[in-house]
């Protein structure tokens, strides 16, 4: 069965992580807001004139354009619902865990029947962005195996989608993610969004440090809602014996603001900057990448069952 969610315009599950945040090396060139455009260089170095005199691009400025709007319109939702009530209130509803029962490896089965209609890569289920990010890391970080199984689980939470676990809107999943209870940073990509939120003009949440203190540590920081909390709390509170630092990645994966534009570091304490370093690694292998290396999913499959059976109980709460 194929499960469709619907979505406004261009927007797709992964472009917080990816797309919006592609480096250079994937032939994409990134404009202010880290978003790519077209190249103009094809894959074997000839060199076309994909350009007109305006800088536009002939064959894909449209759509381009279109996808730079969808992407806008998705923060604008963004930045004005995502509040410190609101992040407090679902994590203390998705907290309880009520949803369902289901082995992590099933749940990469579940989160494959979600099809993004505006996913560039739609001939390839998430499952496999998944596995080509962890075999990615297990290639270079042969001993890490915890590694590993973080990125396979990393968007797991992606599953607050589906109608049984909420069918929650993209703002409320996927993107980068920031801290509520403090000033919106300007690195904050489309930050005049911001204006429009409540917390925008409260007092108690509109100075610096907010209701924190300097290094009062990331875990006691409301981060925006999405699939990265969600993960986190779904790991943690099934007893996961994964190491601090995996937590850590799976839950700040999309903190974009922090790990690449160094915004908020004042809140960090040491573990978080020790920790920190994982997610950068990480984030290299998560990337929006044009190599497509396909991945056997049978083949690789009893190796991340045993990770998983290392890691994790046999069912977990969702
Ligand atoms: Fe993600
Ligand atoms: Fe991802």
């Amino acid at each position: 069965m194929t499960i469709l969610i619907e979505h406004p315009a261009d927007l797709e599950s992964n472009f917080g992580e990816k797309n919006v945040h592609a480096e250079n090396n994937n032939n994409e060139l990134v404009l202010d807001g880290g978003f790519p455009l077209p190249k103009s260089v094809s894959q074997n170095g000839f060199s076309a004139p994909e350009t007109n005199a305006f800088g536009h691009s002939f064959r894909d400025y449209d759509a381009e354009s279109e996808r730079q709007k969808g992407v806008e319109e998705f923060y604008r939702l963004q930045h004005t619902h995502q509040t410190y009530h609101f992040v407090k209130k679902m994590r203390e509803e998705y907290g309880k865990l009520e949803k369902g029962e289901m082995g992590i490896w099933e749940c990469c089965e579940l989160l494959n029947e979600v099809v993004d209609e505006s996913d560039p890569d739609l001939d390839e289920p998430q499952i496999e962005h998944l596995l080509q990010s962890a075999e990615a890391i297990r290639k270079d970080y042969p001993n890490e195996d915890w590694l590993h199984l973080t990125a396979l689980i990393h968007d797991l939470g992606k599953i607050l989608l589906l109608p049984q676990f909420g069918e929650l809107p993209q703002w409320a999943v996927v993107g980068d993610t920031f801290p509520l209870g403090c000033a919106f940073d300007e690195a904050n990509v489309h930050h005049k969004y911001f204006k429009n939120n409540p917390d925008y003009n409260n007092p108690a949440y509109n100075t610096k440090n907010g209701v924190y203190t300097d290094g009062c540590g990331l875990d006691n920081v409301a981060m925006s809602w999405g699939h990265d909390d969600y993960m986190y709390l779904v790991a943690k509170e099934n007893g996961t014996t994964l190491p601090p630092a995996a937590l850590f990645v799976i839950r700040y994966h999309s903190f974009y603001p922090l790990h690449k534009e160094g915004a908020y570091t004042h809140l960090m304490n040491k573990e978080d900057v020790e920790n920190l370093k994982w997610v950068k690694i990480f984030n290299k292998y998560d990337l929006y990448s044009k190599s497509k290396v396909r991945v056997d999913v049978e083949k690789v499959k009893p190796y991340y069952q045993s990770l998983i059976a290392k890691y994790f109980p046999a069912k977990l709460r969702w």
